[in-house]
């Protein structure tokens, strides 16, 4: 009998702090659906106390999702407690992840604490957080940088204030695989009743080492590893979930532990977050890369045709991939539509969401024939968009580009329900189109990023644009998506400008107790 090893998931709180990658609660909801269907043991869901928002995305996750485990950051403060304790409450399984920092670093210019204070501080958050869950998770932020005696201490007292589960995190990916699992081995070996909780790691991704430590620390004891879809997560990210998911099951003769993540949802997810938060996945990427499974020099084609194995040690079927599928086209009917989207595990809360996707999906049809997966998903993130949050909205835009003469567009905007119009040359169509755009908002943003990729395959494929803005310090990320790649970039633009509109204060859960 293996052991199980638990997946924690926190793409929805590690990863949402990746600049620009704010969600939505619609998206997180999205999100959070795909990691129950995936089988994540536990879903961190966000940090409750950084906004109203984040309070209310982690809330109607737990309100939604029956399988997974549904937890909320906290730092290790009553008041923060108090509202990741309300925030889950719902939760049919729930959790408080509670941390403080720990490193002589830390706690010396960060937290202005002494060693004794920060014990004590973190016994009274077990205690505060126990009030609303038995399932309490404790980290000790830095730990890669903490010293090992003080690491023992501090964990002996939350243990013993009722933590049941052990974070030790690699918060700056300092670490090196063989020192952290020595780490992790001394800390089993020398914390009384290290029996009685589940050891847990949390590895950034700073020298690219953040899979690799986790994988070392579960061969030292440690039964959790937190990871995130596509290695999302600050700076350079976090360990990624699907690399040590398939580390585990592809190499059964190293790892004495399994998971119960159902594999084939892992490409899905990823295909799913990177839409969403506007992170394109490197073509290498291991797993879920486009070229992951793609062997392009004869040698290895004529292998793999004479036997799959000489070359491929997993199968891509097994993570999710599939042929572009055509799955529905312009004489599809509604319940067709529905269906689809109820096999996608896309769930529209109104027959007037439903009626209004379907309208949407003939007219794509009309434009394009053949629809596949990855359209229905970029066609139901623009549908996840509330009046409320679509203060500009795009009417109409026409583009003049003609070979030897400067581009030139016009767009009608409604902005708060008026209609405005302004027209702009620019050196492309998009550039005029943004100029034109900027005329009726002055928003005063700088451009960060624009990207375009093409959903699908082919010529008439829906081309997907991020454009990255920041102003005032906050960054987002704005996604559109249409055949006429001229659209498609007015509307992540608009989509930009809405999320700066409409988006709230957040507290950054690691700059302060
Ligand atoms: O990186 C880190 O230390 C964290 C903690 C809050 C677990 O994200
Ligand atoms: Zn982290």
């Amino acid at each position: 009998m293996k052991d199980r090893l638990v997946i924690f998931d926190t793409t929805l709180r590690d990863g949402e702090q990746s600049p620009g990658a704010s969600m939505t609660k619609e998206e997180k909801i999205r999100v959070a659906r795909q990691l129950e269907k995936m089988r994540v043991d536990v879903i961190e869901a966000g940090f409750a106390a950084a906004s109203p928002g984040d309070f209310e995305a982690i809330r109607a996750i737990a309100e939604t999702i029956k399988e997974s485990t549904v937890c909320s950051l906290a730092r290790a403060n009553e008041k923060d407690i108090q509202r990741a304790g309300e925030a889950i409450q719902p939760a049919a399984k729930k959790r408080i992840h509670t941390f403080i920092a720990t490193s002589p670093i830390h706690m010396e210019k960060k937290l202005r604490m002494t060693p004794d204070q920060v014990v004590e501080q973190a016994v009274k958050a077990i205690g505060w957080a126990r009030q609303y869950t038995d399932d309490v998770e404790f980290s000790a932020e830095d730990a890669g940088r903490s010293e090992l005696d003080f690491l023992c201490r501090i964990f002996e007292a939350v243990i013993k204030a009722g933590a049941t589960t052990i974070n030790v995190p690699d918060t700056v990916g300092y670490n090196f695989p063989s020192q952290f699992a020595e780490t992790i081995r001394q800390l089993i070996e020398r914390v009384p009743n290290s029996d009685k909780v589940v050891w847990s790691v949390h590895c950034h991704n700073d020298l690219g080492l953040a899979v690799a430590n986790s994988l070392s620390a579960v061969l030292a004891g440690a039964r959790q590893v937190e990871c995130t879809i596509n290695g999302l997560g600050e700076r350079a990210g976090n360990a990624s979930l699907e690399e040590v998911v398939m580390a585990v099951r592809t190499r059964p003769d190293i790892f004495p532990v399994e998971t119960r993540i159902e594999t084939t949802q892992i490409v899905p997810a990823s295909k799913l977050v990177s839409q969403i938060t506007g992170y394109p996945v490197q073509p290498n990427k291991a797993i879920v890369g486009a070229n992951a499974f793609a062997h392009e020099s004869g040698i290895h084609q004529d292998g793999v045709l004479k036997h799959r194995e000489t070359y491929e040690i997993m199968r891509a079927e097994d993570v999710g991939w599939t042929q572009n599928k055509l799955v529905l086209g312009k004489h599809s009917g509604r319940n067709a539509f529905k269906s689809r989207l109820a096999e996608l595990g896309i769930v529209l809360e109104s027959e007037e969401a439903l009626n209004s996707a379907f309208a949407r999906f003939k007219e794509l049809a009309d434009k394009k024939h053949e629809i596949f997966d990855e359209d229905l998903h970029a066609l139901i993130s623009d549908e996840a968009v509330t009046p409320a949050q679509e203060h500009y909205k795009l009417n109409y835009s026409q583009v003049c580009s003609e070979t030897g003469e400067v581009p030139h567009s016009r767009v009608i905007l409604s902005v708060g329900g008026q209609e405005l119009k302004a027209e702009s040359d620019g050196s492309g169509p998009v550039d005029a189109t943004f100029k034109a755009i900027e005329q009726v908002v002055r928003s005063g943003s700088e451009l960060l990023l624009y990207s375009v990729n093409a959903i699908t395959t082919g010529t008439d494929a829906q081309g997907e644009v991020t454009v990255r803005l920041s102003k005032g310090g906050r960054v987002v990320n704005g996604q559109g998506a249409d055949t006429d790649i001229v659209v498609a970039s007015a509307k992540a633009y608009l989509n930009a400008l809405n999320k700066l509109h409409s988006c709230q204060g957040k507290v950054n859960p690691q700059g302060d107790v």
